[in-house]
């Protein structure tokens, strides 16, 4: 907890918002995109997704991966607890909807779908022809997903129910990427190891970010590896998201904003 608060205040000390910003391309990012008012037309769907899993108390047998869960001590959970705890907030739903609208990426790719939070609103941003695949370990929790999804007719999702060890070996991960969120298990060696297998396959253009890049000492670790990757052109760090592109024409550099 002190951590998360010392991590915060140097964050606000060195952030800024767009005047402290002489990139155009980060720039425009962030009068365009990340700062405007306007939201896609389909984030009332998000909306209502999300109140009506807030509001399912069904419970579900969940099976635990990765770096584990800080607030859950049993495996037997309420859907709306899920949603609540492991799930985005509503706020960035809008910000990743937003992002996707404005970036326009047809390859998208999610790992860690729990209740299909972040799914909806990366489907909220984007268009018809987009191709959106989302990765969930757990059976129970991916199912909840899937009735969500159906529920509100938030078409065009391809889930994968199986570890994401086991995604980055199959078929389903062949094709280019353009957009990439990351979000499920957080530790260092894992976080890195994503990183890696993504980096064959992300597009000139492409983006990945990392979730909760400040969640732990070996998270914030790993982001610090990541950014200073040759491959990485511009890195932004928002404290919640690390965001990363790989735009060759751009100079490397680093950029610490408040979103
Ligand atoms: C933080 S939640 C994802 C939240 C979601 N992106 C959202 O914002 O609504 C992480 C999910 O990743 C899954 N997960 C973690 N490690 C995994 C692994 N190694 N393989 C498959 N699934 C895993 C968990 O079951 C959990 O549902």
């Amino acid at each position: 907890m002190l951590q998360h608060i010392l991590s915060y205040l140097k964050f606000l000390k060195n952030s800024s918002n767009q005047h402290g910003v002489h990139s155009p391309f980060v720039y425009q990012l962030l009068t365009e995109c990340l700062y405007t008012k306007q939201t896609p037309e389909k984030f009332s769907i998000v909306k209502k997704h999300r109140k009506w899993l807030l509001q399912n108390n069904n419970e579900i047998e969940v099976t635990d991966f990765g770096a584990g869960s800080r607030v859950f001590k049993s495996n037997l959970r309420k859907v709306s607890a899920i949603a609540k705890n492991a799930g985005m907030t509503q706020r960035r739903q809008r910000l990743l909807s937003k992002l996707i609208a404005y970036l326009k990426p047809n390859e998208i790719l999610e790992i860690g779908t729990s209740v299909g939070l972040a799914t909806a609103a990366i489907w909220s941003g984007s268009s018809p022809s987009s191709k959106i695949t989302t990765v969930e370990g757990c059976p129970a929790t991916s199912g909840i997903a899937r009735k969500g999804f159906e529920h509100f007719s938030i078409h065009n999702i391809d889930q994968a129910t199986m570890k994401f060890d086991q995604f980055f070996e199959s078929e389903n991960f062949r094709n280019k990427i353009d957009f990439a969120f990351i979000d499920g298990n957080h530790s260092k060696k894992s976080t890195l190891d994503y990183f890696e297998k993504l980096l064959s396959r992300m597009t000139n253009d492409g983006i990945i970010i990392f979730d909760d890049i400040y969640w732990s000492t070996e998270m914030t670790e790993a982001w610090k590896d990541i950014c200073a990757h040759p491959k990485v052109t511009v890195s932004i760090d928002t404290y919640q998201w690390g965001l990363v592109f790989f735009r060759k024409e751009q100079q490397k550099e680093h950029f610490t904003i408040r979103v």
